[in-house]
């Protein structure tokens, strides 16, 4: 007998994806319709375009999975979607029609948290337990840290105060003129610049608690590139080479903050697997500067890029859900913000 199918939604931000995934957590297809084209030049998410586009997109993207599968919804045993955190408008085109689905096939519907099934996305890579471990999810909304003590018992232990690291690595980019999203820019223009160039500021890096800052480097950053405000000194020409540095800059100090966090984390819940997810863990510097983690004996997992950026194939954490019996009722809502699941 074949292995029972999941269809998983995602439509939390400005990605509208959808999966087929089998009990033992085989990808029978993952279909992501991109935005961005659709925001670029605004230099960042606008919510009432991505409702519209989510709106437009998601049933020739649920028509896609089905085919690319080779199934139809009649063969589909549950429906999961995320539901929380994300842009409420965007959340509930793919709850919506995750509702309507389950109704009328008349199969379970599985509430997912998206931050959950970033990290997730690493046990599957991984093909093998990788929990317990400290999860950290680096996306354009999100900088949070986890003590994962199993595939569904996730508990927030530090984020940031302000604005998310792929946030930052967007509004820099803005300030040099990159293109949208950022943080692929600036990796790419990095590779030609000098890491030690500029001494940026690195928040919390000698504190003890668990958060995250980038509002500073931020500030530091648009000072360094346009002068400081009422200085009477014009700032050097932001000529390409400068734009290499600083973009070199900013993303090591972003990397030695993420990679120190993750340590301290590590230490203090003695845990001995690290599990990465989220835009900015597809960084190519933070990904070596990992390394130091490794020699020092951790179990280092990063979702393949694929994964990392966002999609639906990570809702095969639902099955986890499933096996546990966490169900959700027809009544269930979206949660905008970040707070512990309700299920
Ligand atoms: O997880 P994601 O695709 O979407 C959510 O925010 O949920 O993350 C997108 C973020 C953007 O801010 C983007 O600039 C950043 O991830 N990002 C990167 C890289 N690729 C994507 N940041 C740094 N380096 C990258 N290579
Ligand atoms: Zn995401």
């Amino acid at each position: 007998m074949p292995a029972p199918l999941l269809l998983a939604l995602e439509s939390s931000c400005d990605e509208t994806a959808a999966a087929v995934i089998d009990a033992d957590l085989n990808v029978l297809s993952s279909v992501v319709a991109s935005q961005d084209d659709l925001h670029q030049q605004f230099g960042g998410v606008v919510p009432e375009i991505a409702s519209r586009a989510h709106v437009r997109n998601l049933l020739p993207v649920l028509d896609a999975a089905l085919e690319r599968a080779n199934v139809s919804l009649l063969d589909l045993s549950a429906i999961a979607v995320m539901t929380q955190p994300g842009l409420v408008g965007s959340l509930l085109v793919g709850l919506t029609a995750a509702k309507t689905l389950a109704m009328v096939l008349d199969v379970p519907l599985i509430a997912v948290n998206h931050i959950e099934a970033h990290l997730y996305a690493c046990r599957m890579a991984a093909g093998r337990e990788v929990f317990p471990a400290i999860g950290l999810v680096v996306s354009g909304g999100h900088t949070n840290l986890y003590d994962c003590q199993s595939a569904i018992e996730f508990e927030l232990i530090g984020s940031t105060i302000d604005d998310a690291a792929g946030e930052a690595f967007d509004k820099v980019a803005t300030l040099l003129g990159l293109e949208y999203p950022g943080g692929p820019a600036i990796q790419r223009i990095a590779a030609t610049g000098n890491p030690r160039a500029f001494d940026f500021p690195r928040s919390f890096l000698k504190d003890d608690r668990l958060d995250f800052s980038f509002s500073g480097i931020k500030t530091a950053v648009r000072y360094t590139a346009l002068g400081q405000p009422g200085s009477k000194q014009p700032p050097p020409q932001l000529d390409a080479r400068r734009v290499a540095d600083i973009a070199a800059s900013f993303q090591e100090a972003v990397a030695d903050i993420l990679v120190a966090k993750c340590r301290q984390a590590l230490q203090r819940y003695d845990r001995r697997s690290l599990c990465l997810g989220g835009g900015v863990a597809a960084n190519g510097r933070f990904r070596e500067r990992l390394d130091d983690l490794r020699r020092e004996g951790i179990d280092v997992h990063i979702a393949p890029v694929n994964l990392c950026t966002d999609n639906a194939a990570m809702g095969a954490i639902a099955w986890e859900l499933y096996r546990a019996g966490r169900f959700a009722d027809l009544d269930v809502d979206v949660v905008p913000g970040l707070v512990r699941m309700q299920r």
